[in-house]
């Protein structure tokens, strides 16, 4: 570390690759941080706009004085527990990159599934148009994966509308929707749920705050210090969102429309209590690797779909 520390030390006009990957790599690793190596290297490749591969087969080359300087800020910023996500200002999800920043949620691998659920409800319906509504749409990941997937998997059409509180939100998330090049039949707006939404649709999905305000502090750094607080913070019990969005849910389903839902641990029997009143009915619950139930739909009016 320290013969890598005296290289970049130098009064250069250019450093190698190779010193400032081990350097930043034992900075991480001072961390404790697992994969130092691995997001070294991402956070190089950030600076050269290229990739891990690249970097690794050629870290002989060198580095101006301003790049080298940049990298080792990001080294600093990852150091004192900035997720690499919130220093690239992007997340991988559903294999896209979606932008984020401080006003949205950083994307979790699991709520994917919300995208697979919605995509099995949109081959149930045997209409070609399909309208959809994210409720709490954050950066758009997951409307815009639906989109996307159900055009290329079912050649379905999705009229949809992604709606967050956060107004700044809204903006990130139209953003994303110009990166993927989606046109009129996707629209993002500020929304209270329901307040400034004017259709019905056939499927409603949501991930909404659902942590309890009592356990945010002590959520992990990670999450604390950089997901908005207006993504985690679900009331005393965590299921305020839940009453607010079952309050109105049914007058903006079609008939036999669903609604899907991620929830929290321990939330299943309590978010099925709030919402199979008279008009909705659960329709299928879903558990993730280690038994707990993550997402449930349910669905309005009585009929059973043929399974
Ligand atoms: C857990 S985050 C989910 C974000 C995104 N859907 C995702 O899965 O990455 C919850 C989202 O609900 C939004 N939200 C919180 N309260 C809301 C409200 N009253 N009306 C609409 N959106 C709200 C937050 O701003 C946040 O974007």
């Amino acid at each position: 570390m320290q013969n890598d520390f005296l290289q970049l030390n130098k009064k250069n006009k250019t450093f190698p690759i190779k010193n400032l990957l081990s350097f930043g790599t034992a900075v991480l690793r001072k961390k404790k941080i697992l994969k130092s190596r691995h997001e070294a290297r991402l956070l190089m490749s950030k600076e050269l706009k290229s990739n891990e591969l690249f970097i690794t087969l050629h870290d002989n080359l060198e580095i101006s004085k301003e790049k080298k300087v940049f990298f080792l800020k990001n080294i600093y910023k990852r150091y004192c527990g900035k997720p690499i996500s919130r220093i690239f200002g992007k997340r991988e999800f559903y294999s896209r990159d979606f932008f984020i920043n401080k006003f949205t949620l950083d994307p979790r691998p699991e709520s994917e599934f919300l995208v697979d659920i919605s995509l099995e409800l949109i081959s149930r319906i045997k209409k070609k148009n399909i309208s959809v509504l994210d409720l709490g749409t954050g950066s758009g990941c997951l409307i815009i994966s639906i989109i996307l997937e159900a055009q290329k998997k079912l050649k379905k059409i999705i009229n949809a509308s992604g709606v967050d509180y956060c107004e700044k939100s809204v903006e990130v998330a139209k953003k994303n929707k110009k990166r993927f090049n989606l046109g009129g039949n996707l629209k993002f707006y500020k929304s209270n749920w329901f307040s400034n939404v004017k259709n019905k649709f056939d499927i409603i999905i949501s991930n909404p705050p659902y942590i309890k305000s009592e356990d945010i502090e002590v959520l992990p750094d990670t999450v604390k210090l950089y997901d908005p607080l207006l993504a985690l913070d679900g009331g005393i019990n965590g299921l305020d969102s839940y009453q607010n969005i079952q309050k109105d849910v049914d007058k903006y389903l079609n008939n036999f429309g669903f609604l899907c839902l991620e929830v929290g641990d321990d939330q299943n029997e309590a978010v099925k209590k709030i919402f199979t009143n008279n008009s909705l009915r659960l329709f299928r619950q879903y558990s993730d690797y280690s038994g707990v139930v993550r997402n449930i739909v349910f669905q309005l009016g009585k009929k059973d779909l043929k399974k």
